[in-house]
């Protein structure tokens, strides 16, 4: 059994429709239409037990996955959501050890999901071209525990890639195509590309590009999630959900 500890990330859970996910920190209080907890009085409480809010509801205390800590950090940006990190993942062949150079940070949801597949010897190098985005972004890698495997740059990636032998480029920016030539002549030979767009004129745009460069494997697609309501005897598709986010580019650097 193991108990809940300053700086963890626990799940407040309600029901299925409604639960929370909350850093502990002492001095920060937890508010909800439930009632509210001192995060403090959360410390050495043991996972799969219950907590009593001010107005006497319950919630249970559970451990969080890495996905479920994302949705607990501040966004400053549009981000891209886990299913299509996961493709993302896979298919940029990153992982302990690669060396991967990605923008803009945004509010950091990429960027720390490859920062925690790199560990524990692997880097990422993010660039944001906005100084405020930058900062809250460096709070959230904090807050995550991934910032010492990442090195956040306050820089417009246009002026150029510093790192040389990079694994993967990651770019999820509003005119990736300005970035095709200078990704290639950084990656290493069987390194990867991979941009995330959210319209198809931004494909067109990324995939004249990528012609007029040496990259092979050229594939673009979109990852469909359908999120079903898991009522028992009431099993379908939930009514409202997220129709599109965004199409993933891949090529790779022969
Ligand atoms: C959609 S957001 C990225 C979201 C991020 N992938 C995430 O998952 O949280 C795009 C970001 O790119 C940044 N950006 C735009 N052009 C840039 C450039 N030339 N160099 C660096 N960052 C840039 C924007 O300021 C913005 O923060």
């Amino acid at each position: 059994m193991s108990n809940v500890k300053e700086g963890d990330w626990v799940l407040l859970y309600y029901n299925e429709r409604k639960n929370y996910v909350v850093r502990v920190e002492k001095g920060k209080t937890f508010h909800s239409t439930h009632g509210s907890i001192d995060l403090s009085s959360l410390i050495g409480v043991p996972y799969g037990s219950y907590v009593e809010t001010n107005i006497g509801e319950k919630l249970l205390v559970t451990k969080t996955s890495f996905m479920e800590r994302l949705e607990g950090l501040q966004r400053t940006t549009q981000v891209i959501y886990p299913k299509d990190l996961g493709y993302i993942l896979l298919a940029s062949g990153v992982g302990p050890g690669s060396v991967v150079v990605e923008a803009g940070t945004g509010t950091g949801f990429l960027t720390a999901t490859l920062a925690w597949y790199v560990r524990p010897s692997g880097r990422v190098y993010t660039y944001e071209i906005r100084k405020d985005f930058y900062q809250q972004a460096l709070k959230n890698f904090e807050l995550l525990g991934v910032l010492p495997y990442i090195t956040a740059k306050n820089r417009d990636i246009r002026d150029g890639i510093e790192e040389e032998d990079v694994d993967a480029v990651l770019l999820d920016l509003p005119s990736p195509w300005e970035i095709i030539h200078e990704a290639y002549a950084k990656l290493t030979h069987g390194g990867s590309l991979t941009v995330f767009v959210p319209t198809l004129t931004q494909v067109e745009k990324t995939l004249r590009s990528l012609r007029s460069s040496d990259f092979k494997l050229i594939e673009v697609s979109e990852s469909i999630q359908r999120k079903y309501q898991v009522t028992p005897g009431e099993l379908r598709p939930l009514t409202l959900g997220v129709m599109h986010t965004g199409y993933i580019i891949r090529a790779r650097k022969p």
